[in-house]
């Protein structure tokens, strides 16, 4: 997908780590200002180290779209074994971006979908990535997305911590071995491997910030 010019319109993108999601808003065309909890100073475009629904509470509706990526940690299926005990934070998300009336998308992980009301999946094979890291998006405040054709998966995986034989996909989760190589595949050059296996590949939020764009100016994507 080609880089879009500046748009003049402006993203809010919560819960933003690296920036993997606000990357994506900005290749399409999109102002992006990132908020973390945490100092992320790899992060490329304007940052806020604050909580993330107090922020949004309060400024959400200066902006023209909203994305959040809550961490997934209470939905994992190794937290669950281990009885772990991390807040739920997609409810109190959903209803901050629902107060400030403007369109939004929560992302998450397929162990969360019970979470998510009518989410659309974005899979990386689908954008030409050598991984499959499906992400599940749920949409609001008017906005809409189509579920894209799921093609099946027919690439080995290799297992973790090896490197990637000929052919295979990887799995960029926990300590997997590559980074430069998960770097090149999923066009994230400036995280490090902390970043990378939580981010969201910022294919998926191109093609999402298209939509939105298009969705906006009322034409088809
Ligand atoms: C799954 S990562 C987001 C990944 C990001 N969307 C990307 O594509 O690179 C979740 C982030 O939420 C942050 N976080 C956790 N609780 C938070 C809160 N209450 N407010 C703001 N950020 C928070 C964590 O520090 C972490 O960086």
């Amino acid at each position: 997908m080609n880089t879009a010019l500046p748009n003049g319109l402006k993203v809010l993108d919560l819960f933003c780590c690296q920036g993997g999601a606000g990357m994506g808003y900005h290749l399409a065309g999109f102002d992006v200002t990132g908020i973390d909890l945490a100092p992320q100073p790899r992060y490329p475009f304007s940052f806020v180290q604050t909580d993330a629904i107090g922020f949004v509470r309060e400024h959400g509706a200066e902006f023209d779209f909203i994305h959040a990526s809550p961490p997934c940690q209470r939905y994992t299926l190794a937290q669950r074994i281990h009885h772990r005990d991390h807040p739920d934070l997609i409810g109190p998300t959903r209803a901050a971006l629902e107060a400030t009336g403007r369109p939004w998308v929560i992302e998450n992980v397929e162990d969360a979908a019970s979470e998510l009301r009518s989410p659309v999946t974005l899979c990386a094979a689908a954008f030409g990535m050598r991984t499959y890291r499906h992400r599940l998006f749920e949409t609001g405040g008017n906005f809409t997305l189509t579920q894209p054709r799921h093609r099946p998966h027919t690439a080995p995986l290799t297992k973790m911590g090896r490197p990637r034989a000929e052919g295979h996909f990887a799995h960029y989760v926990g300590n997997f071995s590559g980074v430069q190589e998960a770097r090149t595949d999923m066009h994230v050059p400036w995280m490090n491997r902390d970043g990378i296996r939580e981010c969201i590949p910022p294919a998926y939020t191109q093609h999402i910030g298209t939509a939105l764009f298009a969705s906006l100016l009322g034409v088809a994507a």
